[in-house]
Formats: structure tokens, C-alpha cells, sequence
């Protein structure tokens, strides 16, 4: 989604603007834009394409000169992408970027046209909202930011510039994340940190409908109400080398190589004396016991994670787990009662619907859990109790480290909850929790293992028009995350299905040639598996097999044989997981895609 910079200090603007932007590339975007004072006057520039298009234009038109100003890349949603619809907008005397979506434009545009004002430019909503701010300006920016927000309905966040407040930067956020940056003597505005951490670490989160006032290199922040406000001020616990390549060539290939960090991080504090403890994130053996039902509701990568941990805590727990999509869960009127458990699972912490499922726990009496890597996003801070993945920043949009962290608390829960509620033994738990321990060397040692053979396996697969990624149990909510992962970057159609599933109809889209790539690393339904393999072989499919290094797969049934180390069956999917990853990245390496940046795709999806 769009990403929201702004700076307020003696640097050069254009060029700290420009290259906070650049750390927000990974969000998505079509178009990039910036307006910067110069000597007292707001100068644009902006273009359709890269931010190198818009170095390429600043370099042959003029680069704006000064030391405040806003920028923006965005990933359309109103009106095309195009020079004209990217932002800076402006009326005449404000300026402004935008992220997010304003529902009620139309009408707002239809009450300024009514009222003479007619020279709009552009197809976006964010226009409107410019046009509104210079409607009501009446020499006092405070006062007329907080009468548009009382006006305008929707998810937004806005940065600002007034022609006559040379030098200053205003900043509000209803919804999308905006964060303020506090340097020495600088201070700047970002929709994430990664924007400005090589800058400062320190910074605020903006809450919603807080002003923030940037100026003479320090910020002030006020309510809608015009109240002051003090913030606590925040610092982050990574460097710029997290948000870096540090040579390698792509973030999703370095984040994959951070997994076995980030499995520590996140697992290493919620382990006591060999046992999950959970207690630092408020939750308790007693509220463990407490629940009936449990709902896991999430979007893409996130709700396959809580595929993996319905089929963990449905086996370990013996509590019932549904998993939904957020964006049918919220309207699908779904019976949740007291004494249920909904668990939100978020790498951003700020999907929009994921963010609304909250409102709908609101007063149901069931509890909320969110599962969310960004420290201090909107559904961590919203919901009744919070886990912390410990990832990292992660940059490339398909998600990867950020799945492995939620696969890593699902377990720790799981295995809490079952001890709790008496479904395995003290030595049960502390024998699945050390095979959980040893899952950072695992995974490790797994990437060495099978990164040559993905690697040479992608060449197959990058002709192929359409492939199937096929499992039962755990090995079919884990090929979920697989197909998505080779779609989403290497362009190819896929989908995965239960391998029983098969003969019900899918079969019939197999054909000579075809990829079907099998995971089988559930010792208990291997046989089962395998022959669901023979029948696409034996109709001409080229299959895949990604398996533990001692199953019993007959060589007619692979061509291809991708093995791992073997682990507790209820365990595999973490180490399953790494080839997936790594097929999906090598493919789409081998056809040349932008890998970190797939087309279409935007990191953070804050609007519906
Ligand atoms: C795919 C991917 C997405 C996200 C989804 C939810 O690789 O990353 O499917 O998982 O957009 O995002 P979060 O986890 O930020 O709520």
C-alpha cells in the first residue's frame, strides 16, 4: 500500500525524502512523488513508475531544493496510475499525501463544487481532501486538519505542508500506520520504521486521530480535540542492517536465511525450565483452560500459518479450532460466545480486515489474541492480549520468516494449552518443546540440505502454465502456503489440494507435463500420500516430492526427491516449509520477476 515520508532538518530534503522511500518500496507502488519547500515555496515533483523514474525526471527538470517537505509512493486505488493521480495533490496553499482510502470523496467533491470550487486535476480521493483542507484554511493548520477530519470518512493517513507554514510538516493518522521519527535536531515522518532507521531508532507511534506539528527539527502532538498530548517515545530494537541486503541479492532469500534467528527470538523468552510459558504476553495456564472454542482468523500467508495451528491444537489440545479468512469472517455473522478464544495471527499488525475482526469480538465476551510481528501496530494494541513474533523487520512482500515465527507460537500455544488442560503429560510437553528448541539448528541445516536441489528443480517448473502442490493433514495446510508462496512471486497458477481430494474432480486437470509437487512428511498417512502420487504420475504429471530423509518413497513415484531432516511428524511443516520457500524464490528468479516487489502486490494491506 502507500507509503508516507516526510522530514523536518538540515539535511538535504529531496534526498532524505527520496531515500526513506526507497525503504518503502517493499509496501508496493505504482507512483512516487514529492514536494519540498524551497526558499518559502512548495515545489513538486512527481511521476508515474519507480522513485528512479522520478530521480531520472528531478535530475533533468530540477531537483526541489530545501530542508521540509512529504513524500509519497502509491499503489493506486483511485484513478489510474499516472503522473496527474500520483501524489503530491494540492490546493492552493495545501499540499498533501495520503494513504489509504476515503469513503465518502463523492460526496465531499460534490459539497466543493457546490461551493465554486471546480479545478480539480486528478481522478483521486485524495484531491478531495486537499481541496477540503484549503477550503476551510483560515491561517490556522491545527484548526482546519482537525475540521476535515471531522468531515472525511475512511482508513487514512496524511502528511501535509501549508504554503504559509514554511518549514513546518503536519501529520495525521486515522487507521493506516504513521509513525514520527526523532533525530537530533531532525524529526521525521514514515508509514513504518525501516524509512527512517538510518536516521534515528527512536521514535512515536501516532495513535488514531493524534496531529502531529513538525518543525524547527522537533514535534509536538495534539488530539482532534486540540488538547496536547505527551508520547512515549519509542526505540527499535533492529539496525539498518535488518532493513538491508547485506549482499544478498534479495530480501526474501536474506529473510529466509534469518529464519532459524527469528525461530530463537521469538521462542528462546517463552520457554522456562524446558516448558512453554506465555505468562510475559498475560497469558496464563488458567485462561488456557478457560476457552471452548477457538476461531483463528487472519489474511494469506497469515491464516495458513493458522491452518498449521489448527491441526496442531486440534491434535495436541483437543479444542476446537475454526480458521477464517478475515475478510469473510467479519461478515459472515460468525457464532462467537463466551469463553472463546479468537486469535488474530498479522505480520503488518495492520490489515484492515484482520483490524476488524477486533471490533467484532468487542462485547461477545469472548477474549482476542493477536499474533503480530510490528511492535505497537494497530491489532497488537487493540486486542485483549498480544504475542510478539520476533522477526524483524521483514521487507520483501512475500512473506516468509514472518510464517515461520507464527508456525513457531503456534506450537508453544498449542503445547501450553494442551499440558494445561491435561491432554499430555509434563515429560510430553517438555519432549515437544525441546524438539521445538532444536528447530533453529533444524531449519538451518535444512536450507543447506535442499537449496541446490530447489534451486535446479525451479528450472522445471518455470515453463509450466499451472501447477498442484498436493498433501493430507498437516502436509495439505502447509502446500496452502506453498502454492500461494509460487504464485504470488513467480507468476504461475497454482493451487493445492487435499490429496485425497484429488480423484473428486481436480485429477482431471492433469496432463503430460504437469508439476504437481507432493508433500509428504506425515509418517501416518505416507501410504495414503504416496498413492495419491502414483495416480498424477501414472496420468503423465512430473511430480515433486518433499519428504524426511528416511521416508519410504518409491522411486517410480518421484521424479524429483526433496528430502529433509526428519522430526516429530506434528513438527515437520516448519522444516517443510524452507524447500517450499526456496522453489517459490528460485523460480521467480529464473523467469526474471521482481522478486522482493511481485506486480500487483502491496506488503501492508490497509484498506479493505
Ligand atoms: C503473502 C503475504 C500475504 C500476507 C497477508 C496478511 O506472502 O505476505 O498473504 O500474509 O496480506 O498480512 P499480515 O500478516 O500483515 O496481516
Amino acid at each position: 500500500m502507500c507509503g508516507i515520508v516526510g522530514y523536518v532538518g538540515p539535511r538535504d530534503c529531496t534526498e532524505v525524502l527520496v531515500s526513506a522511500l526507497k525503504k518503502l518500496e517493499y509496501r508496493g507502488y505504482d507512483s512516487a512523488g514529492i514536494a519540498v519547500f524551497e526558499n518559502g515555496k512548495i515545489e513538486v515533483a512527481k511521476t508515474k513508475g519507480r522513485l528512479s523514474d522520478l530521480e531520472t525526471k528531478m535530475e533533468k527538470e530540477g531537483k526541489p531544493n530545501g530542508h521540509a517537505g512529504i513524500g509519497h509512493t502509491r499503489w493506486a486505488t483511485h484513478g489510474e496510475p499516472s503522473d496527474v493521480n500520483s501524489h503530491p495533490h494540492s490546493g492552493r496553499r495545501v499540499t498533501i499525501v495520503h494513504n489509504g482510502i476515503i469513503e465518502n470523496y463523492k460526496e465531499l467533491k460534490q459539497f466543493l463544487i457546490d461551493n465554486e470550487r471546480t479545478d480539480f486535476l486528478s481522478d483521486t480521493d485524495t484531491e478531495v481532501v486537499a481541496q477540503l483542507l484549503d477550503f476551510y484554511y483560515d491561517g490556522n493548520p491545527v484548526r482546519c486538519i482537525r475540521k476535515v477530519l471531522h468531515e472525511i470518512r475512511g482508513s487514512y493517513a496524511l502528511g501535509i505542508v501549508f504554503a504559509d507554514r514554511p518549514e513546518t510538516v503536519y501529520a495525521v493518522r486515522c487507521e493506516s500506520p504513521l509513525i514520527v521519527g526523532q533525530g537530533t535536531g531532525e524529526v521525521f515522518v514514515a508509514s513504518d520504521v525501516p524509512a527512517i532507521i538510518k536516521y534515528t531508532k527512536d521514535y512515536y507511534l501516532l495513535e488514531y486521530g493524534e496531529i502531529a506539528v513538525l518543525k524547527n527539527g522537533s514535534v509536538h502532538f495534539c488530539s482532534l480535540h486540540g488538547r496536547m498530548i505527551d508520547k512515549e517515545l519509542h526505540t527499535a530494537d533492529w539496525d539498518e542492517d535488518s532493513a538491508e541486503k547485506c549482499g544478498y541479492p534479495h530480501f526474501m532469500i536474506k529473510e529466509i536465511n534469518e529464519q532459524p534467528t527469528a525461530v530463537k527470538t521469538t521462542i528462546t523468552p517463552r520457554i522456562e525450565n524446558g516448558l512453554p510459558n506465555l505468562e510475559e504476553c498475560g497469558i496464563t495456564p488458567e485462561i488456557l483452560r478457560s476457552f471452548n472454542n477457538i476461531f483463528i482468523v487472519a489474511c494469506g500467508t497469515a491464516m495458513h500459518a493458522g491452518m498449521v495451528g489448527k491441526y496442531v491444537i486440534e491434535k495436541i489440545a483437543r479444542v476446537s479450532v475454526t480458521v477464517d479468512i478475515a475478510s469473510e469472517f467479519r461478515y459472515r455473522d460468525p457464532l462467537i460466545g463466551e469463553n472463546d478464544l479468537v486469535i488474530i495471527i498479522s505480520q503488518s499488525g495492520e490489515t484492515a480486515d484482520s483490524k476488524a475482526v477486533l471490533n467484532l469480538v468487542k462485547g461477545t465476551g469472548a477474549k482476542s489474541l493477536a499474533i503480530v510481528n510490528v511492535k505497537g501496530s494497530s491489532i497488537a494494541r487493540e486486542a485483549d492480549m498480544v504475542i510478539y513474533t520476533h522477526a524483524g523487520p521483514e521487507i520483501a512482500v512475500a512473506s516468509t520468516k514472518a510464517y515461520m515465527v507464527q508456525l513457531s507460537v503456534m506450537y508453544l500455544l498449542a503445547f501450553e494449552m494442551a499440558f494445561a488442560k491435561g491432554k499430555i503429560s509434563e515429560e510430553q510437553c517438555r519432549q515437544l518443546t525441546s524438539e521445538l528448541v532444536s528447530m533453529p539448528a533444524k531449519i538451518e541445516e535444512t536450507i543447506g540440505k535442499v537449496l541446490d536441489t530447489c534451486q535446479y528443480v525451479s528450472t522445471k517448473l518455470i515453463t509450466a502454465d499451472s501447477l498442484l502442490y498436493i498433501g493430507r493433514g498437516l502436509d495439505y495446510a502447509l502446500s496452502m502456503e506453498g502454492s500461494l508462496k509460487l504464485k504470488e512471486i513467480s507468476y504461475i497458477h497454482s493451487e493445492s489440494y487435499a490429496a485425497g481430494e484429488l480423484k473428486h474432480g481436480t485429477i482431471s486437470l492433469v496432463e503430460d507435463g504437469m508439476p504437481v509437487i507432493a508433500v509428504a512428511t506425515q509418517n501416518s498417512l505416507l501410504e495414503k500420500t504416496v498413492s495419491n502420487i502414483k495416480e498424477v504420475k501414472a496420468r503423465g504429471a512430473m511430480t515433486i516430492v518433499i519428504c524426511d530423509e528416511h521416508a519410504d518413497i518409491d522411486r517410480d513415484a518421484a521424479d524429483y526427491l526433496i528430502r529433509i531432516p526428519k522430526l516429530n511428524e506434528t513438527l515437520m511443516p516448519m522444516l517443510a516449509t524452507v524447500p517450499m520457500q526456496l522453489l517459490a524464490y528460485y523460480t521467480s528468479v529464473n523467469k526474471g520477476n521482481d522478486v522482493d516487489k511481485p506486480r500487483n502486490l502491496a506488503k501492508s494491506v490497509t484498506v479493505e
